[in-house]
């Protein structure tokens, strides 16, 4: 019996969650794996209500489930920031998700905006450390607001943390076929802090003879994302960069909708969540194409080791995907995110 915390917090997030628990329900029920969710209120109308952000006793219940199953976060009144750092970015350094793992895998049927790339083209894994770098809060601002003002914000590269992300990657790239990794940095610049990331790859790279290795510097890898997306089969890269990176290869894929990742926690709670934010203005509307939510939800069965459920997902969204029923899986593709959800868990 699996202990699931569902935080669907802000915008769209619950509507997108609700459709990912349908097919869950469905897809568990046929593999009879039980679980139970327990819902926790927080995001934006919360902190609005009570100025709490994620109370400490959440954060304690939820260091005890089995996985969280996250919405998105982001509310137009809150300024930028609060519930980000408050809720996203404290989950994934409190329960030290030191992974964001964002597959870019375009399915048949979906339409890429790459001319003449394919599935067979388009099949890779982002490997995102999520603890560390420019994402570690450390810096600060003197003379705020005047024109003598300074701001430092410095990016924090632990070996430790380096090298633990660095060795998953290796690891997810010898269970693939194409078995290759590519490290994405900016090395020719940052020339300490990526100076410690090819060092620690070059190492670890030592351990995995059997996997072929390159490197590229992250403006030409967005150049390659698009030119040659086929060169990728897993990508490892510091916080900013697979920040950055991740929401082209959404692009890449069919958009933002279909866009599932995990926050991995290898020996704790693990989160997982559809990469889009919010979309504040598509609220109640019925219109967000759910799949990355629904996938994001194949993606924490198959972490939690119930393979059948996660794939009996994963072969419904692609052959929702297939059938050609959900549209463009944009906001005007005249789907409505429960007529998608409904489909998906009719194909399990
Ligand atoms: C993501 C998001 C977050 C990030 C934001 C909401 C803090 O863009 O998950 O990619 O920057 O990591
Ligand atoms: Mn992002």
């Amino acid at each position: 019996m699996y202990k699931i915390a569902v935080l669907p917090c802000d915008g769209v997030g619950p509507e997108v969650v609700a459709e990912g628990l349908k097919v869950l329900q469905v897809a568990c029920d046929k593999h009879e794996v039980q679980y139970e969710t327990v819902e926790y209120d927080v995001g934006g109308d919360r902190y609005l209500r009570t100025g709490e952000v994620l109370p400490d006793s959440v954060m304690d219940e939820l260091r005890e489930m089995d996985a969280i199953y996250l919405g998105a976060v982001g509310h137009p009144d809150v300024p930028p920031g609060i519930l980000e750092k408050g809720i996203l970015l404290a989950l994934r350094f409190e329960l030290d998700q030191y992974i964001n793992l964002r597959p870019v895998k375009l399915y048949p049927g979906v339409d890429t905006p790459l001319k003449d790339k394919g599935p067979e083209d388009i099949d890779f894994v982002v490997v995102r450390e999520n603890t560390e770098g420019l994402y570690a809060g450390a810096g600060g601002a003197v003379r705020k607001g005047t024109p003598h003002e300074v701001a430092t914000q410095t990016a924090i590269y632990t070996r430790m943390g380096t090298e633990r992300c660095v060795r998953y990657a290796f690891e997810l790239a010898g269970e693939r076929e194409q078995k290759k990794l590519t490290l994405v940095d900016k090395a020719n610049v940052l020339t300490y802090g990526h100076d410690l990331w090819t060092r620690a790859f070059a190492e670890v790279a030592e351990e995995y003879p059997d996997i072929e290795t390159d490197h590229a510097y992250v403006d030409a890898s967005c150049m390659w994302m698009v030119k040659n997306p086929e060169w990728f089969d897993v990508i490892v890269t510091c916080n900013l960069f697979g920040d950055i990176i991740t929401d082209l290869g959404a692009m890449i894929q069919g958009g933002m909708g279909v866009a599932a990742g995990g926050n991995i926690n290898p020996e704790g709670v693990s989160m997982f969540e559809p990469i889009h934010g919010s979309a504040p203005k598509y609220t109640g509307k019925n219109v967000i194409c759910p799949i990355a939510a629904i996938s994001a939800a194949g993606m924490m069965m198959e972490h939690l080791g119930e393979k059948e459920v996660g794939k009996a997902i994963d072969s419904a969204v692609a052959q929702a995907l297939a059938s050609g029923k959900l549209g463009d899986l944009s906001t005007r593709s005249g789907v409505k995110t429960t007529e998608a959800g409904d489909l998906v868990a009719s194909l399990i």
